[in-house]
């Protein structure tokens, strides 16, 4: 069997954690190429995974036989190299946020169209067990009309995951562009979404900065939603939370559904008959623990590709939720309510 070679640009943290090791266990995949303009960096995930090292990506691009890309650079180059990998020929897995600008996420999205490549965006929340089983709930009207939902996204910070700690690109905002919104609340609002399978029209926000020193972007954000047809909620993004938040309640005529709320349950149903049910799914792939669960990310990117079919995050998901955030940081800066925009 032939296998498919991948290329991985950038090896920090959710290279090292995520990306390189679910590559590895995944049997129709091999590493070929490794690429950080550390060197060191992408000499460790070299000596460790195989494949070649680059300090340079266009000249991994151009030398390497590859047939797949996983972009894990800092935000500001998510572009540029997704479309540089898409017209080089490969297909393209680029981690969240898909882009900085919407107008960059519509040029990945053209670059895909016009090579014929796939593009899937690194929006892990949805393989979350907890997660496709409210989604199936809903789906199935177990759950009845949904009114409301909060949810929340926020821990201690990039510091304590970035390979570049306090240092780190994270806090910088011409390469990051956007803070927690954009690193935790960009998950959420993809989350959202998904579960609820409707749009966001409406947002309303703050988005603040403070809780960080030596930091140019914003660090906390609370939202509150609209869908199109009327579910409201909240939406939470945080670097101040001192202990992961990670949890989503929702609430619907028939039943509330708490996810990721409990330390023993990942899901809890509570009907409205009185009843409630506990499930143990398994737990939620959190940074403290660093890998030990797979986010199915990779597997997903890898079947899309050999069955040829379209990866269910693809670009135009993922630039649906970035306008969600954009939305959110324009109605911070106009204190004004957002209509999002298709
Ligand atoms: N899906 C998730 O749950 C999740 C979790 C964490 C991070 N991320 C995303 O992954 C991306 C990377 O984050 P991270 O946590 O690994 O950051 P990190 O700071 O740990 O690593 C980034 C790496 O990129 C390298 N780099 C910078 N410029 C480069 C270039 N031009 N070419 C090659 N390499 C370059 C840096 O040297 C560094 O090693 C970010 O977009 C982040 O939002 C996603």
């Amino acid at each position: 069997m032939t296998k498919l070679k991948v290329g991985v640009v950038g090896c920090g943290s959710i290279a090292k954690f995520r990306h390189l090791p679910e590559y590895a266990m995944n049997k129709e995949v091999e590493i070929a190429a490794v690429c950080d303009i550390v060197e060191e960096r992408a000499n460790e995930m070299a000596d460790k995974y195989g494949g070649k090292a680059y300090a340079d990506y266009k000249l991994m691009l151009a030398e390497a036989d590859l047939d797949l890309v996983s972009v894990c650079t800092p935000n500001y180059l998510h572009a540029p190299i997704s479309i540089d990998a898409l017209k080089a020929g490969k297909h393209v897995l680029c981690e969240k946020p898909m882009a900085t600008k919407e107008e960059e996420a519509q040029n990945m999205i053209q670059a895909a169209k016009e090579s014929g490549k796939k593009l899937m965006i690194a929006h892990n929340q949805r393989f979350v067990p907890s997660h496709k089983k409210a989604k199936e709930m809903i789906e199935s009207g177990q759950v009845g009309k949904i009114f409301s939902f909060r949810t929340a996204f926020g821990h201690g910070g990039p510091e304590g995951w970035s390979v570049d700690g306090k240092d780190s690109w994270f806090f910088e905002k011409e390469k990051a562009f956007i803070g927690a919104m954009g690193d935790l609340g960009v998950h959420k609002t993809d989350l959202m979404r998904y579960i609820l399978g409707e749009e966001f029209v409406e947002v309303g926000s703050f988005v603040e900065s403070g809780a960080k020193e030596d930091s140019t972007v914003d660090d906390q954000a609370v939202c509150i939603l609209k869908t199109e047809s009327g579910i409201i909620g909240t939406l939470a993004a945080s670097w101040a939370y001192g202990k992961e938040d990670n949890s989503t309640v929702i609430y619907g005529e028939k039943a509330v559904l708490r996810l990721e709320d409990d330390p023993e349950y990942s899901l809890i149903v509570h009907h409205r008959n009185g009843e409630t049910e506990t499930f143990d799914l398994g737990k939620i792939q959190s940074n403290d623990e660093g890998g030990q669960t797979s986010t199915h990310v990779i597997d997903t990117f890898v079947d899309c590709v050999v069955n040829n079919s379209e990866p269910p995050i693809n670009g135009e998901e993922g630039r649906k939720s970035l306008k969600v955030v954009l939305a959110a940081l324009e109605s911070s800066e106009t204190k004004k309510i957002v209509q999002v925009t298709k």
